[in-house]
Order: C-alpha cells, then structure tokens, then sequence
C-alpha cells in the first residue's frame, strides 16, 4: 500500500477532531498495523493477472500507517468537523443484504468472507482487466479524508475514510470516448447474505451508478477503510463507494463489478421506489423527499444515537464549491 506523503497543506488532526478523539487516535495508529497486516498486501501471485500494476515488494510500516492517519487532511478531507465516534459508524448501518434494522448488518456481517476478493473492470475500456483485491490495495495511494456522510432518511455522520480517489482506477483501464456512464455491483452471495435469500422487495444484486464526470471528480473516493482500520463488513468490506455530496445510498458496498456505459445504467434505489429516490441523488436540503423534508438532519455524534439534535443540511452536503458546475444545465428538482 502505497501512503501519500504528508502534503505541504497538512492540517494536523487537532483541528479537525475533538482533542479526546485526536488521543484516543493515537492508539488506533498502533491497531493499523495491526489491521493493515490481516491484508496480504505482498501477494504477489495475482500480480500476473493484469498488466496495469507493476509488481513491488512495497510493505507497509509502522511508518507508513502513521502517515495515513496523520496526513489526516488531504486537500479534499473536510475541515473542521467534529467526527462521529467509531463505535456509531460501526454499529449504525444500512447494508440490506444483511438485515434492515440499523444494527443487524454489524451482527449478521460477523463472518462475511472478504478474501479471495476480485473486481471486475469492463465495458467501455481499452483494457478490461479483473483485480485482486490485495493488489489494489498494495498498488494504490491510500490516503485519509474526512467527508460529511448524510443518508437520505435524514441521519448524517462526519467519518474518516480512507481510500483513493475512483478516478485513479479509471485512468488505467483507459475509458474510450463512449464512456459516459460507470455502473457499480455488490457482491450476491446469498449463502453468505441473508437479505438476498427468500422474498425481497429489492431485486438483488445492489446497483448503483454515476456519470462519467462524477466518477472522474477527485471527491469520489473508492474506500478500503475508516478510522485507520481496514472497512468492517457492516461497512462495506473489502471496497465501497463514498460519494460524499450524494445521499448515502449512492455509496454502494462490497464492488465486484465496475462496468463502464453510454446509457444511464438502473439504479436499486430508484428501481425500487422512482418518485423517491432518483438516480443524482444530491444532497439537496431544497428538494424534499415526498414523505420527509430534507432540510435539516439528525446528526449522529457523541451522545445517544437517537438524540435530537438537528443541524441544517447543505446544498451539496457542503462540496458546492466542488460539485456544483457538474449540475449547472441540470434541473435539481426534476433531477432528484
Ligand atoms: N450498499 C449495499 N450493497 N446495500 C445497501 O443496503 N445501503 C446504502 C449504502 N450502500 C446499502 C449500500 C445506504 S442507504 C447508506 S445510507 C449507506 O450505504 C450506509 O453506509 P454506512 O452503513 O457505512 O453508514
């Protein structure tokens, strides 16, 4: 795993967490190496596979993991913000294939098998390839961001990814011109997921979409982990999706398929439920959804998971000034 090196605009952590959380990290720097570990960054067998990563014998440190949590701010992290306890990201869940109540994917994922793990790139690309995970995450520059996290029923958390940008795995597959769409699916394993077995109003496997220019922003972010850790299963475990100024359903979790299109690909969200969830799905505190407003929404921090308190949600979720000139030809409230 390859960690960026402490950019010259490095916020240290201290600004960004509440200073209980910034001690308390200093013992998650310890448990990295220890998590980073579990990960068989060095196998070296799959390296034949595909031919856009060159073999390396890069293992990771102590160092280096020190770096992924202390370069804490890359240029995209958001600043300032008070983070979610770690205990909430990893209880507080939506992750259908394994249950639908908000703690059921933390007890129910428990032993989901995530190694041997492949992703498949193909469609509208010069070199379709399948990745091993380990590989990805030997070959790719990992770096920590914190993003807002908001879902669309109106619950939001502030959460430390780490991750590299979707844009880098694109680049080497190489897009043609005909690419103006990237469709994403999780894993269907019912054996492994009880949510994919016997009835379901969601038609598995879970889908999910962006357009070409989405996909290429530097905020969209394939994510390996959180909290310095590698990605609990609840969380979409070995590789998800974080697409920080879209409603949460977006992030899709688990990816073994990356499919690259000219058409708008389905969507399991919008499939589901057409007047509700759209296929842009932007934070969007104008447009409410037709059974809630989305104003304002429950921010999930220290205290009681259930407590009331509220803060107004952003246009954008806060990356206006990043995301905006996508939509500037595009009606939002017909464009839900
Ligand atoms: N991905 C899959 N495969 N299945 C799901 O049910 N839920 C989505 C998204 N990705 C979901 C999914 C929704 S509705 C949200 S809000 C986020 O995951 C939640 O991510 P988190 O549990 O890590 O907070």
């Amino acid at each position: 795993m390859l960690i960026k090196s402490r950019p010259s605009w490095f916020l240290s952590e201290n600004d960004a967490t509440p200073e209980s959380i910034y001690k308390q990290r200093r013992d998650i720097v310890k448990k990295l190496g220890i998590a980073a570990a579990a990960v068989p960054f060095a196998s070296q067998t799959h390296a034949g596979l595909f031919d856009v990563f060159s073999s390396s014998n890069d293992k990771v440190t102590e160092q280096d993991s020190r770096m992924a949590l202390e370069g804490a701010s890359s240029e995209f992290s958001t600043k300032g913000l008070a983070l979610t306890p770690e205990n909430k990201v990893l209880t507080y869940n939506n992750f259908y294939e394994f249950g639908t109540g908000k703690g059921e994917p933390a007890e129910q994922a428990k032993n989901f098998k995530t190694t041997p793990w492949t992703i498949e790139i193909t469609g509208e690309v010069a070199k379709p390839v399948t990745l091993d995970i380990a590989d990805v995450m030997k070959n790719m520059e990992i770096e920590e961001r914190i993003y807002r996290h908001r879902c669309v029923e109106a619950w939001s958390m502030n959460v430390p990814w780490l991750g590299f940008p979707l844009a880098s795995l694109l680049h080497l597959v190489q897009p043609t011109s005909k690419a103006k769409y990237v469709a994403f699916e999780t894993l269907y394993d019912p054996d492994q997921m009880p949510g994919q077995r016997g009835f379901s109003s969601i038609d598995y496997p879970y889908v999910e979409g962006l357009t070409i220019a989405e996909a290429m922003n530097p905020l969209t972010l394939m994510t390996v982990g959180l909290y310095g850790k590698t990605l609990a299963p609840q969380n979409g475990a070995p590789l998800r999706l974080i697409v920080p100024w879209k409603y949460g359903f977006k992030g899709i979790k688990s990816i073994v398929k990356i499919h690259l299109l000219e058409k708008q690909p389905p969507t399991t969200w919008n499939l589901l439920a057409p007047d509700e969830y759209g296929f842009y799905a932007n934070v969007n505190p104008n447009v409410d959804h037709p059974r809630w407003s989305q104003a304002s929404e429950r921010f999930i921090g220290e205290g009681s998971v259930f407590s009331s308190v509220r803060q107004e949600t952003l246009m954008f979720n806060g990356y206006g000034e990043q995301v905006a000139s996508l939509y500037k030809n595009l009606d939002l409230k017909r464009n839900y």
